[in-house]
């Protein structure tokens, strides 16, 4: 830290006369198996901040009874040394027993937007969110906190929460970093077989379509319902894949739209999102349509 404060990327203040040092603290939350999304997150981070801090903490409390909890894929030695490659200053790796100290009577609940897509799947997930992110923001008290719009509704359920609580953090959504062939990244691909790994390549194909056409000037033409049976009848075409939900909302909202509106008529920026099984393995993923 001190290295970094002699770089000169602390900006100073002058407040009644005196200099103030403004020492800014990025925070980058995660459950580590770390990849390129993440780094992403940790580059923006470096990008923005003075000390940028990084937790890895699989959050027992945000998996479901029938989840993945105890198989979730962990490897701390190589979670730090991507922490070490993107110039992370702390790298916080708390226990259990460190973050839920029995008894503990509290949770954070966000109503509404944590009623629908994931929130739907996974009841009780985003409390567990909440509740783990309101806590990290206690203990590393940062000015900026960095997310992936991989989880969108995760970002606009935790934006909701800093203004609703008047959090002294701003949250900073980072971009959805995909590979090559246009997969999502995620912890969770090393699940998935040779075969299931081919055939996920459905989900962005069917939202770089919905892309494709809402560019294309067609904005005006398609309908939610359209949009939604184009998505469908792509991801329909992967013999494996099980589909969970394929949702057309506002963002950051949340809201629904009906199913005859069209795409020019919404006002608002658009997310379609999806969450898909492959055997055991549910992937999620979102294309984000700016307003018309
Ligand atoms: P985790 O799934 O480890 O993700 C940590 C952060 O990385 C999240 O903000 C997520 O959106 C982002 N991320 C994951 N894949 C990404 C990708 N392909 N592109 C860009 N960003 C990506 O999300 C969680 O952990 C937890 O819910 C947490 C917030 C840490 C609370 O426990």
């Amino acid at each position: 830290i001190a290295e970094r404060r002699q770089l000169g990327t602390c900006g100073a203040k002058e407040v009644h006369g005196a200099t103030i040092q403004q020492h800014t603290v990025g925070f980058v939350p995660t459950m580590g198996y770390l990849h390129e999304g993440h780094a992403s997150l940790m580059q923006k981070a470096r990008e923005m901040a003075d000390t940028v801090v990084l937790s890895i903490f699989v959050n027992p409390i945000q998996f479901g009874p029938n989840e993945d909890l105890d198989s979730y894929p962990r490897d701390e030695a190589r979670d730090l040394e991507v922490a070490r490659r993107e110039g992370v200053d702390i790298v916080f790796l708390p226990t259990v027993a460190e973050m839920y100290p029995q008894p503990t009577r509290t949770k954070i609940h966000v109503s509404a937007l944590t009623e629908r897509l994931c929130g739907a799947s996974r009841p009780g997930h985003f409390d567990g969110v909440t509740t783990v992110v309101a806590k990290l923001f206690n203990m590393v008290n940062p000015d900026l906190a960095f997310f992936g719009m991989k989880d969108a509704q995760q970002v606009a359920v935790l934006q909701q929460m800093v203004t609703d609580l008047n959090m002294n953090v701003t949250i900073v959504p980072c971009p959805i970093v995909r590979e090559a062939d246009g997969l999502a990244l995620s912890s969770r691909n090393v699940y998935l077989s040779a075969e299931q790994r081919e055939q996920a390549l459905v989900l962005s194909r069917s939202l770089f379509k919905v892309r494709e056409v809402s560019e294309d000037g067609a904005r005006n033409t398609f309908t939610i319902h359209q949009i939604r049976q184009m998505v469908e009848s792509t991801i329909a075409s992967s013999p494996l894949a099980d589909i969970d939900y394929i949702e057309i909302l506002t963002f950051p909202g949340l809201e629904p739209l009906l199913p005859e509106q069209r795409l020019s008529d919404v006002k608002e920026d658009i997310i379609v999102a999806l969450a898909v099984k492959f055997g055991n393995t549910r992937l999620i993923d979102n294309i984000r349509l700016q307003k018309a």
